[in-house]
Formats: C-alpha cells, structure tokens, sequence
C-alpha cells in the first residue's frame, strides 16, 4: 500500500464479513492540518495523498508496526477492518480500499486524551515494556478507555456475520473480547498482543487489573509474541482470579481460553520485491551519494519512543567518535525517527533529549557541510525506507524492551545483495529468532559500543552468512504464516 494510489470505494450499507479484525488504528490514517507531512518528506513519497472522493479528506498509511503486518493479511484474506480513522469527531462512511472494507469508529477529542494518550499510551504502554519510563495512572483515563472500547465492541458485533471470526488487535483494546462475547456469543473471538506482556509483579500494579485480565478471558485464543509472555499470562490468571490452567490454556466457567505465543513477521517477498526493484537500488546509491560516500553508514529507523533505546545508540556514536574509534566523515549515522504520540509528556521529553544529542554529536563532530548524525523527524514511504536499508552497512535497532520489533526484519529481508550487518538488542522480541544478529544488552553502554565496532568490522563472508541464515528463518517464517497459524489454532 502506498499514497497517492488508494483506490477507494465509499462503501456505505453494514455488509457483514465472515472475518472481522479490530485494531485500533485502521491501516490508513486521516491526515489533518496539525499532522500535514512536511515538504521534505512529500518530496520523499511518504504521503502523496488523494482525498476520497465524498469526503474531501486526506490519506496517509497509518504508523507501526502492526499495520506493517496486517494489512497484507487483510488483503489477502478480504474482511473487514474496524479501527479508528485517525481524526477526530464524525468518521468518514465505512469504505473499501485494496478489497479490505474500513469501518471507522468514531474518537472524539476527550476520547483521545483519556482512552488513547491517557490510559492507552501513558498508563499501559509503558507499564507492558518495563516500566522503562513511569506510568501515570489517572481514574477518569480508565473510564474513557471502557467507554472507548465498548464503542470498539459495538461496532465489531454490528459488522461480523453469524458465526464469524472476529480478531482483536494490541493493548488498546484489552477489554473488547469479554464485551463482544457478551453481545455475540456465536463468534470465534481471537485477540493478539503486539507489545509485551508484563511478569505478574508489574501487571498487578495496574488500577483495574481484574477487568483487564477478564477482558482479554473473553477471547478464545490469546497470542503473545513470546512463550515467557503466554505462560505469565495463565500464571497470572490462576494469581489473580484463582483460575485453573493445564498447560497454556484456562479454565474460564464452562470454556476454555487458549493462550500461546505466536512471534509476528512481515511480507517477506514484499521487502524482497522493493529492495530489489532497480529503481530502490538507484536511490540507495544515491543515499550514499548524499552522504558523501562515506565507507560505513549506521542506520537508525524507529517510531520515536522511549523504549527504541534511541538515545543510548546516539551515545554510543558520540563515544566511540570522542575516543577516537570511529571518524567522521568516513562513517555518518542516519537516524530516522517517525513523529509519534506527541501530545504524551514523555514522548515530547524524549524528542527534546534525542535532538539535544544530536545537536550535541554534530557540534562536536560533524563539519561544514558533513554532519555526523542526519536525523530525520519523518515519515517514508516503502520504496524510501527499503532504499535506506539498502544504504546502510549497519542496522542498529536497540529497543530498552520490544514486542517484535519489525524494523529489524525488514532490514534482513532488503539485503538479498547479502551486505550489512544487524546490531539487535536481546530485548526486542525478534532476537529470539534472529539469532545470527549481533545482539547486545542495550543496557550496558560498553556492550552497545563494542557490538557496533564488531558490525561496522565485520568480515563480508561473515555478514553475508549471518544475513543468509536470518533469511532462510524469514522465508519460512512470514506474516501470512503467522497468520495462519493463530487462525488455525484458533479454529477459524
Ligand atoms: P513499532 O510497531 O513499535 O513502531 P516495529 O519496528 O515493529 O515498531 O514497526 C515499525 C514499522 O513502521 C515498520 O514496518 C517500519 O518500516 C515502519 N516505519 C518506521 N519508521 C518509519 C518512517 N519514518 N516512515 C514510514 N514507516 C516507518
Ligand atoms: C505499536 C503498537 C500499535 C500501534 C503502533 C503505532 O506498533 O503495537 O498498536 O498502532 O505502535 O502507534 P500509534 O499510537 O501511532 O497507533
């Protein structure tokens, strides 16, 4: 999916779907003023934009990973996906792009506040990756986010067919399986976390951790991207709720609940396809161009977020230039950070932090016209990021704590030419499979420092056959296989 080229449909009786999804962002986001893309990264082919054709509004491909990897699965499979359109107050008419039907669910200004940056993004987010930074807890934000998802459910249970699949999506929404059960009984209710579950001592500092934990109890499956993450969930369900379990599924009155753990991919072939399309490989050369050829470019590509670990990798630069073991302008990072959740403090806290080490690493290292960090407060299209991966010699994605982290696959998957080397944090989901990585523990600054010099040293033969192997796991291990998988254990 790309802007520019959304064939829409305005689509506008309730057709019921045999295969629903529920997530709270859709695949598309509505651009408003305040969120217009800046010139530059219009001119990169982030967000070429046509309104639909009823409403006047603008589109652009929503941020995150998790649209990332369901939308080919909705394309693929058709259904329908019911989601938040990104603006606020009336939603735009349900409507179909690329045989997926859209059906947007309405937030309004205080919804926002409370459900999506109050209890959503300051309360659970940061309480799932770790308590990395502090959450804030606030009554009337837990309130908005029951209100927010009963609307979530209303509007699933109006569009499922008798008997359908519904699967719902990420920590957003945590409450939607046991209030869609509720009202329809005669579905398959799947739910899959994105972002990681909490051990038990920190899920139990959640206000209102019984009705979570019996929100999600309303599904029939549970997905996590790890096995440590299903197994604390029924540890937390007999702790919390005395609830039975026998292996990874619970005991919930006369039903059972699966739980497992179902690690998330991309579209392979897609990445595979992009890098290798002559035009991307042209525009690759050309990055390196304008960064002056330099002999080893490190690349950063993240949403920007406290648990991306972004700050320690600039440190990590900063150090190794002060002492003398990497040199600009023979090595320049790039550090592509996409605008995220900015109206929560401790996003708005950490952009000041990141553009202060840059502004600190380039006015110590860079030069006339040769910065040493390029620092890109952006959104880019496909072609512009499998461009980027092409570019770059090291990848470094060094999350505090991730879910998955997709970033990382992407890379390996754009580097058919069997070049570049990952540096790849032991807590992002993805190191648990992509082993051949040069992984490190983003916690201690020497490891980051050292794992970065062995990548930008790495013999080719060694970076092409740790390239090849995380590869072969991808192939064999993609988004439509993850899919299958959940559906299949799931009945569906
Ligand atoms: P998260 O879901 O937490 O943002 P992931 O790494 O799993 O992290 O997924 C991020 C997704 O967003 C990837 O598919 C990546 O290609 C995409 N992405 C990241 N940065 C940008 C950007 N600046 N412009 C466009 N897409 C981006
Ligand atoms: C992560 C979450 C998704 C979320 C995405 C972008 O991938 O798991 O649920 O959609 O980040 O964040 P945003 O707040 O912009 O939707």
């Amino acid at each position: 999916m790309t802007g520019g080229t959304l064939p829409e449909v305005v689509w506008d009786v309730v057709t019921r779907s045999g295969f629903v999804v529920v997530a709270n962002r859709m695949p598309v986001d509505e651009v408003s003023p305040a969120t217009t893309p800046s010139p530059a990264a219009v001119a990169a082919g982030s967000a070429a934009l046509r309104p639909l054709p009823a409403s006047g509004r603008e589109w652009r491909r929503s941020p995150g990973g998790l649209v990332t990897a369901l939308h080919p699965v909705l394309v693929a499979r058709g259904g329908t996906w019911v989601g938040w359109a990104g603006g606020v107050g009336e939603p735009p008419e349900p409507f179909e792009l690329e045989g997926v039907r859209l059906h947007p669910v309405r937030l309004d200004s205080v919804d926002l506040e409370r459900y999506y940056e109050g209890q959503s993004n300051a309360s659970i987010w940061p309480l799932y990756h770790d308590a990395v930074e502090t959450p804030v807890y606030r009554r009337r934000w837990r309130e908005s986010y029951r209100e927010v998802n009963a609307r979530f459910a209303a509007a699933a249970a109006e569009v499922a067919a008798p008997g359908a699949t519904v699967w719902v999506q990420d920590y957003q929404l945590q409450l939607v399986p046991a209030m869609l059960r509720e009202q329809r009984p005669d579905l398959r209710i799947g739910f899959f976390l994105h972002i990681p579950f909490p051990p038990i001592e920190l899920f139990m500092q959640l206000p209102g951790r019984a009705e979570v934990l019996n929100g999600l109890l309303g599904a029939d499956l549970i997905g996590f991207q790890q096995k440590l993450a299903a197994q604390n969930f029924v540890r937390l369900a007999r702790h919390l709720l005395g609830l039975r379990y026998r292996g990874q599924t619970v005991k919930v009155e006369h039903r059972e609940v699966k739980a497992g753990a179902f690690p998330i991919s991309i579209d392979v072939a897609e990445m595979e396809q992009l890098a290798a399309n002559p035009a991307v490989q042209a525009r690759a050369k050309q990055i390196r161009a304008e960064l002056g050829d330099p002999v080893t470019v490190v690349l950063g590509v993240d949403r920007l977020d406290y648990t991306k670990g972004i700050e320690l990798r600039l440190k990590a630069f900063r150090e190794l230039l002060a002492e003398g073991r990497l040199a600009v302008p023979d090595t320049v990072m790039v550090q592509v950070a996409t605008p995220s959740r900015e109206r929560v403090e401790h996003y708005q806290t950490l952009r000041i932090r990141v553009e202060r080490e840059v502004g600190r690493i380039n006015g110590e290292f860079g030069r006339v016209g040769v910065p040493a960090v390029h620092y890109l407060h952006q959104s880019y299209s496909r072609t512009e990021l499998a461009a980027l991966y092409c570019a770059a010699d090291v990848m470094m994605v060094t999350p505090l704590r991730d879910g998955m982290n997709l970033v990382a696959k992407e890379y390996v998957a754009a580097r058919a030419d069997t070049g570049g080397a990952l540096v790849l944090s032991e807590f992002a989901g993805a190191a648990t499979e992509l082993r051949q990585a040069f992984l490190c523990n983003p916690y201690d600054p020497e490891a980051v420092k050292e794992t970065l010099l062995r990548a930008v040293h790495v013999p080719p033969p060694e970076a092409a056959r740790r390239i090849r192997a995380m590869q072969r796991h991808l192939r064999s291990h993609d988004v439509d296989q993850w899919a299958r998988n959940f559906l299949a254990e799931l009945g569906s």
